[in-house]
């Protein structure tokens, strides 16, 4: 069984290792890695590979960043000749980034067959560009599998049919629970000076928080008021760092901002928080399972179970909401972790069994 791997951008890579893990323990599997590049900083690239042990890809396409259309149309124009090359016999996509979508049609336009890992989430906001991208790329995919039942849902009403779904868990969280030791021996917080639920994080990234100076802005002094009962910890994605070069005046003195963290040490950081603010989609999933609350600020997540089964609150931007939710939050101290049906560490094993039931 030739499985091609296609990986692009930080939020890939967690999810590609547990795959490629397992991969590691059939003889009978051979793998080929692609990065498209699209991420290509140390810190947002390079350093994941080597925390999370993934082997060097077989081919990087240096897409690097870009528009939509160009990002997209680079990886399909520099990945079809190696599919037509190394000829796999199912091409596995993870997530929802621009990498994820073009190969995912490049493949399928080939005749090959796709594997969508993340499969049928859904904000219902055509705004986001991962939105266009989930949709998308599932349309084309033969085997969907699934994190969680509400993609199940979405799957079935949009008309997969029953044997391409297939509920497998969360191979974000496999990465997160074989880590998390290693994580929490790391002396991150030593090495910050913070003491363990003595600090809140935040993360932002969506170009609708981030691109706009007035979004940003406001949310910037909405948090600095969160820093007035409690430090803020700000690790910054180059999108995030290179809008706020032009608004210095908005980071408050609780918030302490830093480059990009690794994973290990971003892991050690958010396990230990009392408090966790984002808009990512993925650290409202690893909050659920570390069992600290989340804050996401967004008006909708495509994760509901972290909603109805876990830490995460959807806030939005208003202000008022926010803080009031920090608030209270900060009132008790954090429930026990809640961990959601088959989150459990073993989702990459289900999908390799699955596929090699099939091929
Ligand atoms: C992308 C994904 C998003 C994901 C996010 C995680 C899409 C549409 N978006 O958004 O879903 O949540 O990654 O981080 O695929 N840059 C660097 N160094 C890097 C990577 C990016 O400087 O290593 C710069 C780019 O040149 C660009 C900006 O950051 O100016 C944004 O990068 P891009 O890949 O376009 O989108 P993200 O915002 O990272």
């Amino acid at each position: 069984m030739k499985l091609l791997f296609m990986a692009g951008a930080r939020p890939n890579f967690m999810k590609v290792a547990p795959l490629l893990w397992e991969c590691r323990k059939h003889a009978s599997v051979q793998t080929i890695l692609v990065h498209s590049g699209q991420h290509y900083d140390r810190v947002m690239s390079d350093l994941f590979f080597e925390q999370l042990s993934i082997p060097a890809p077989h081919h990087n396409l240096g897409v690097g960043g870009g528009s939509h259309a160009t990002q997209t149309a680079e990886v399909m124009l520099r990945l079809e000749p190696i599919l037509v090359r190394e000829e796999p016999d199912a091409v596995v996509v993870v997530g929802d980034v621009n990498s994820t979508m073009a190969a995912a049609i490049t493949a399928a336009k080939l005749g090959h067959r796709v594997a969508h890992v993340e499969a049928g989430l859904r904000s219902f906001d055509r705004t986001m560009p991962e939105e266009i991208n989930r949709v998308l790329t599932d349309s084309v995919s033969d085997w969907l599998f699934a994190s969680e039942p509400s993609a199940v849902v979405n799957l079935r009403r949009e008309g997969f049919a029953e044997h391409q779904i297939h509920l497998v868990g969360n191979v974000m969280i496999d990465t997160l629970l074989a880590c998390r030791d290693r994580a929490l021996q790391m002396h991150t917080l030593d090495h910050l000076g913070l003491t363990p639920r003595g600090y809140a994080v935040l993360t932002l990234h969506r170009p609708s928080n981030v691109d706009h100076p007035e979004t940003l802005g406001r949310l910037m002094a909405t948090v600095g008021q969160i820093a007035r009962w409690l430090p803020v910890v700000f690790p910054l994605h180059p999108r995030t760092r290179q809008q706020l070069q032009h608004l210095p005046h908005v980071l408050a003195p609780g918030i302490r901002t830093l480059d990009p963290l690794g994973y290990l040490e971003f892991l050690a950081l958010m396990s230990n928080a009392r408090l966790v603010l984002t808009d990512s989609g993925g650290i409202q999933e690893e909050t659920t399972v570390l069992g600290v609350p989340c804050l996401t600020l967004r008006e909708n997540t495509e994760r509901p179970i972290t909603l109805e089964q876990g830490t995460n609150q959807l806030v939005g931007l208003d202000p008022a909401r926010i803080l009031d939710t920090a608030e209270r939050v900060l009132a008790h101290a954090n429930g026990p972790p809640r961990r959601p049906a088959l989150w459990d560490g073993h989702a990459a094993e289900r999908i390799l069994n699955v596929l090699a039931q099939t091929l």
